[in-house]
């Protein structure tokens, strides 16, 4: 029989020597993921090594091989893996960006007239959003943001206010798979299943899940999805992607035309033309992806999903904690969202920082703050969060 505790103290060591792989200065903990991942060591050096290798012998490139940049060449075995990431077909798969690119290659490349509806919800980050408002104002588009609560009390809360908005106008819902202001993980399976059955496009965004939650856009049934893999997959910053479902790529336009525009073969590859781009960025994805791979992204999904409930379990004992993330337990995971009564996120983010070295983000006046736990982080560095926010609560003992 196996003896919990000592799962218990392997598991420990087994995070703390993936601690060592990250180049995180031990005197500061940092619990900002929710913006920009920590890059492992192994990602930077490849980046690195690659861009000065392309500094010093650029002179040896002669095109008979591969390109030394990024952009034009479909770079197939990155996007294989990536593809594996999210359950694709490789050729179902996009490299941009970010996830800001992934949204406007969305709502520039689908052909929406006036009139024509786009649901999303009042809970949007600017890259999952603005290119609604933009084909509002340009084509006469209707973009209405569904009002969600905050916390989300249960799944079929939200299930419920989008089927009851679909209507025969609704042309696409564009919604996030993972709330970046509350951390609330939507039930994105069946508002697309229903979608589905009226024949209404649906583009999720998942700049916040790829690296952190379970992705399988199949099982979702989605017909677009989109993401950054410089938040929770620890790739250098500059690498995001798109997931278009062959069935229904050909309804989208490539919004950057370059020499692959019209490949209805290879839609993957047609909607990565960008010209040229650094190839060094992309060999840090293609090491990032590798050390996920290597941890095993069941592990990483159930470590992350263990510091969060932990640390929402803790901050029920900060007296005046205020809690926007879900408490359902299928409906949150790495990011937490609190605030104190009679405190502003500025405040808590600067005391933590000021007493403890702790980095979460301040998500203004009313929210508080953000406080992503990824695997480099630890139940220890928790815990000092916790004492601080007890030493800062107006209403301490
Ligand atoms: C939900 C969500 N969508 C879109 C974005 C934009 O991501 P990027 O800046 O990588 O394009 C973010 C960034 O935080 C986000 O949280």
């Amino acid at each position: 029989m196996t003896n919990p505790k000592i799962n218990e103290l392997e598991e420990k060591e087994f995070w703390q020597k993936v601690r060592q792989e990250f180049m995180l200065d031990p005197q500061m903990t940092f619990f900002n993921t929710g913006t920009l991942g920590a890059m492992p060591r192994r990602v930077f050096e490849r980046t690195v090594n690659h861009l000065r290798m392309t500094a010093e012998k650029i002179a040896e490139w002669d095109y008979y091989g591969p390109d030394w940049i990024a952009g034009y060449q479909p770079w197939t075995e990155i996007r294989e893996k990536a593809a594996r990431l999210i359950n694709c077909e490789v050729k179902e798969l996009a490299l941009t960006e970010n996830a800001t690119a992934g949204m406007n290659y969305i709502s520039n490349g689908l052909d929406l007239k006036a009139g024509d509806e786009v649901l999303g919800t009042d809970q949007e980050h600017p890259g999952g959003e603005c290119g609604w408002k933009l084909a509002a104002k340009r084509h006469g588009v209707v973009y209405h943001q569904l009002h969600l609560g905050k916390p989300i009390k249960s799944p079929e809360e939200v299930i419920e206010t989008f089927v009851k908005a679909m209507g025969p106008k609704t042309r696409v819902i564009a919604i996030p798979h993972l709330i970046t202001g509350s951390g609330a993980i939507l039930p994105v399976k069946e508002i697309c299943a229903e979608a589905r059955r009226r024949g209404i496009f649906t583009v999720i965004d998942g700049a916040q899940t790829v690296g952190h939650i379970k992705v399988d856009v199949k099982d979702l049934g989605c017909d677009a999805y989109y993401g950054s893999f410089h938040k929770w997959l620890c790739a250098p910053a500059g690498n995001g992607f798109l997931y278009v479902r062959k069935e229904r790529a050909p309804e989208v336009w490539t919004t950057l035309a370059s020499a692959q525009w019209d490949n209805h073969d290879d839609d993957g590859y047609r909607l990565s033309q960008r010209g040229t781009g650094n190839l060094s960025l992309l060999m840090g994805l293609d090491e990032a992806l590798n050390f996920h791979f290597e941890l095993g992204p069941e592990r990483v999904y159930a470590r992350i999903k263990q510091l969060g409930d932990y640390l929402r379990m803790r901050l029920q004992e900060v007296p005046g904690i205020k809690i926007f993330t879900p408490l359902h337990p299928q409906m949150a995971s790495g990011i937490t969202i609190y605030n104190i009564e009679g405190l502003t996120g500025n405040f808590i983010q600067d005391e933590l920082w000021k007493r403890g070295r702790l980095r979460p983000r301040s998500m203004g006046e009313v929210y508080g703050v953000r406080q992503s736990t990824h695997i480099y982080n630890s139940k220890e560095e928790i815990d000092r969060t916790i004492a601080i926010l007890k030493e800062i609560s107006p209403k301490r003992r």
